[in-house]
């Protein structure tokens, strides 16, 4: 029962004394924390209720130093205010609120990072006793734009531990920022001997933070294209602020796990004399790896064999090898190297083969090669015969000459070689028919005589005269199948000429005629027409008649055909004027023998015919007309006046 009481009394005095206000007269409520960037201006509130009319109050504003100690920066009661002097907030700080209302705020402009600290407002009351309250100031800076650095050389993928890849630096944040490393787009976690990061904190002089970070890793081949950044977060008014550096990418040295090695040039197939470009490339990019290309037993250092002029022994396996010089790992790849060839053809029997004319003539031509072949023959440029066989039946002269047969691969364009053959038709020999036989050439012109005969053995020409001197050829010279021989006649009379051809099989002979003429001309027509004759060399006229020159010289001399029907013409003429002054001797003779018979006659006297020395002309005379000549033809056809006076007349013999 008496517990009971005590209890109650006890509750009672609680009661009481909260009432009157003995334990906690002034309650002070702030908040705990107050967060500002530096520079800006921090408002620091504290809210406090009293019993008590507020007039009373004492008011305090202190701060807690690095050592824990209370430094008061702010005073305030009824009579009087003041900022403590000589503390960092002297001159940047104040205070509102009289006490009149139940909350007084703490300005600080310019707020440093010195000033986070913990501040606290003490409320006293004259009769109420005291209270007081706490709030943390909290100070930020907005770091710097970060900077990333990869590193500049390559990374082996076969270095035993972890590479530096890159660095981040971020500068002047507040409070410490800190670095997250990516990998496209994921954040790399740190792994034992995998991944490490190393970060490390520098404080400037102005009390701000800068980070830097190392990121090193085992690379792999994977990695080559991988990119990196680091993620810089920090913390800010409320809440965290995030960075991301620039991206960049790192060179991955990763070795061959394969070379291939191919012929670069020329594309398609080789022959000999091509100049062969072996490449060699491995499917790593390690600039440290070592090639070699090896053939026939000997080493080629480098990526890229280069062979000129190569020749059938250069066929064969061209093996590339690439060694890691960090492993000395070896991989090797090779290529079949194939030359194709083209030796010089053969001809057989042999490059001069000689046929019995009629017989049949066979050669053959080859030319071996590690490809297909293909033969022509041609002759004089034309193609005779395709095959390496040539078969050529009934020998005639026409076949003799040389023959060439041209071999070439058809799969490679510029392979070809040839061989040639010169054939021989034996048999007697053959005269080809002159241009002409016969010539008609004045006195003292030289003729030129030109006699070509086929045959083999090449004939043996021999120039005669009919009497039997043997001419001395002025130039012989060997054709394909036989022989020229031509032989220059000074015309002194008319003239036979033989020109004999024989060898072992027989004898050829063709003859020719020269008909010596004399060429007249008047000292007039000789100046003013030159001879043009092709067979003469000097010119030697004779003068006789001005009648016969007009019809000699009218017509210029082109060649001895013509020099023929020339002389012709002219003794023509020659005769027609024999005739006609004949006519006129018989006709005066006459004349004078009517007028002597006249005087011992009487009558009419019958024409009486006469022959004239020509037996084949008839003149005949009229007596009754005037002394009109009529040429008569033997056959007594009478000639028209027209036809006579015409230089020539044709005299059928
Ligand atoms: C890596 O970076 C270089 C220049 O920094 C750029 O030229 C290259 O394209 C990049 N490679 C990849 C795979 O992103
Ligand atoms: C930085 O890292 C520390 C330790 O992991 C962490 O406590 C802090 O909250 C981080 N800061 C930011 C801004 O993320
Ligand atoms: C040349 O041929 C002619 C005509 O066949 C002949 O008369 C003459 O005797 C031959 N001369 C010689 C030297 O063989």
């Amino acid at each position: 029962m008496a517990s009971r009481d005590t209890t109650s009394l006890l509750v009672g005095l609680l009661v009481l004394f909260y009432t009157w206000g003995v334990w906690a007269d002034v309650e002070v409520s702030m908040e705990d924390r107050v967060e500002v960037f530096r520079g800006e201006t921090a408002s620091i509130t504290c809210m406090f209720t009293s019993t008590e009319g507020i007039g009373g109050m004492i008011i305090q504003w202190f701060y807690v130093t690095r050592t824990g100690e209370k430094q008061k920066i702010y005073y305030q009661d009824s009579t009087m205010q003041f900022v403590d002097r000589g503390t960092q907030f002297t001159d940047r700080i104040s205070v509102n609120g009289t006490g009149a209302s139940e909350a007084i705020v703490l300005t600080i402009r310019d707020v440093r990072l010195e000033d986070e600290l913990e501040f606290i407002c003490l409320i006293k009351g004259l009769t109420d006793g005291t209270g007081e309250g706490r709030t943390k100031l909290k100070v930020f800076e907005k770091p710097d734009y970060p900077t990333i650095e990869g590193v500049q050389t390559g990374i082996s993928v076969s270095e035993p531990g972890p590479s530096k890849i890159a660095t981040c630096e971020v500068k002047n944040g507040y409070p410490k920022p800190n670095i997250t490393w990516y990998r496209n787009n994921a954040p790399l976690r740190v792994a034992q001997d995998v991944v490490l990061v190393m970060p490390s904190t520098t404080t400037e002089s102005t009390g701000l933070y800068s980070v830097k970070s190392e990121l090193s890793m085992m690379v792999m081949k994977e990695d080559k294209d991988d990119q990196f950044y680091c993620e810089i977060t920090y913390f800010v008014p409320g809440g965290v602020g995030m960075l991301e550096s620039e991206r960049i990418n790192i060179t991955v040295y990763y070795p061959s796990t394969a070379v291939s090695v191919w012929v670069e040039s020329p594309k398609g197939k080789i022959k000999e004399g091509d100049s062969v470009e072996i490449q060699c490339r491995g499917n790593g990019n390690k600039p440290s790896s070592f090639v070699t290309i090896s053939h026939d037993g000997k080493d080629h250092e480098g990526k890229m064999l280069l062979l000129e002029n190569v020749t059938r022994r250069d066929s064969g396996d061209y093996i590339c090898t690439s060694t890691d010089t960090d492993t000395f790992e070896d991989i090797t790849g090779q290529i079949s190297v194939f030359v194709n060839y083209l030796d010089p053809a053969v001809v057989r029997p042999g490059d001069t083969i000689v046929v019995p004319q009629g017989n049949e003539l066979k050669a053959t031509c080859n030319a071996l090669s590690s490809l297909q072949t293909q033969t022509v023959w041609f002759k004089d440029g034309a193609e005779v015969s395709v095959g390496n066989i040539l078969t050529l039946k009934d020998a005639m002269f026409d076949i003799a000459g040389t023959y060439m047969c041209v071999v070439t691969v058809p799969e490679i364009e510029g392979m070809e070689t040839s061989g040639t053959l010169h054939v021989y038709v034996e048999g007697p020999p053959e005269i080809m028919q002159p241009e002409y036989t016969k010539v008609e050439e004045s006195f003292e012109n030289t003729v030129d005589l030109s006699c070509t005969a086929r045959g083999f053995p090449a004939p043996n020409i021999v120039w005669t005269t009919s009497d039997g001197k043997i001419l001395k050829s002025a130039s012989q010279t060997d054709t394909d199948d036989g022989v020229q021989s031509v032989v220059s006649i000074k015309v002194t009379s008319d003239i036979t000429a033989f020109c004999n051809a024989s060898n072992e099989f027989g004898t050829a002979a063709v003859t020719f005629s020269i008909t010596a003429t004399i060429n007249t001309t008047t000292t007039a027509t000789t100046a003013s027409t030159p001879t043009s004759s092709t067979t003469s060399s000097t010119t030697t006229t004779t003068t006789i008649s001005s009648a016969t020159v007009k019809a000699e010289t009218a017509i210029p001399k082109q060649s001895p055909e013509k020099v023929k029907q020339e002389g012709r013409g002219v003794i023509i003429a020659v005769i027609i004027i024999c005739i006609l002054l004949l006519a006129i001797l018989g006709s005066v003779l006459y004349f004078l023998y009517k007028k002597g018979k006249l005087c011992g006659r009487s009558g009419k006297q019958d024409l009486t015919k006469e022959k004239s020395s020509k037996d084949n002309i008839v003149v005949e005379m009229k007596s009754d007309n005037t002394e009109e000549a009529v040429l008569l033809g033997i056959n007594g056809e009478k000639l028209p006046p027209s036809d006579q006076s015409g230089e020539y007349l044709d005299v059928q013999k």
